[in-house]
């Protein structure tokens, strides 16, 4: 019989979910939230959504909790910063953070999970 291999990365959903009201998120401020287990950061930056992994590759620091300038999140531990829109890090480019998709459907949120890149 044929053993079914894991994949290495979160379930990838297809469906978007709604994780909290607009009027809760307050510009330049993460929230967390959890989309099928999977801990998310989201961020309302320059009038745009972006929402990535809520864990740092470096050592695992939620980002959500990181500072949020330039159109991009530090890590609030040793200051690894990533781009809000492509999930890239500066300081270590192989260690991206994914991104997922964000939408508003009136006063509710909604994100729908990617895959690892
Ligand atoms: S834990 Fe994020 S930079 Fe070290």
């Amino acid at each position: 019989m044929e053993e079914k291999k894991q994949p290495s990365f979160p379930v990838t959903t297809t469906a978007f979910v709604t994780v909290a009201q607009v009027s809760e998120i307050l510009p330049d401020h993460g929230l967390q939230v959890v989309v099928h287990g999977r801990s998310v950061a989201v961020f309302l930056h320059q009038g745009e959504w972006s929402a990535i992994d809520d864990e740092c590759p470096h050592k695992k620091t939620p980002l959500s909790q990181g500072n949020c300038a330039y159109g991009q999140v530090s890590c609030p531990m040793h200051g690894w910063t990533f781009n809000l829109r492509t999930g890239a890090c500066t300081e270590a480019p192989h260690k991206p953070v994914v991104i997922h998709e964000v939408r508003t459907v009136g006063n509710e949120l909604q994100i729908r999970l990617n895959h690892h890149p």
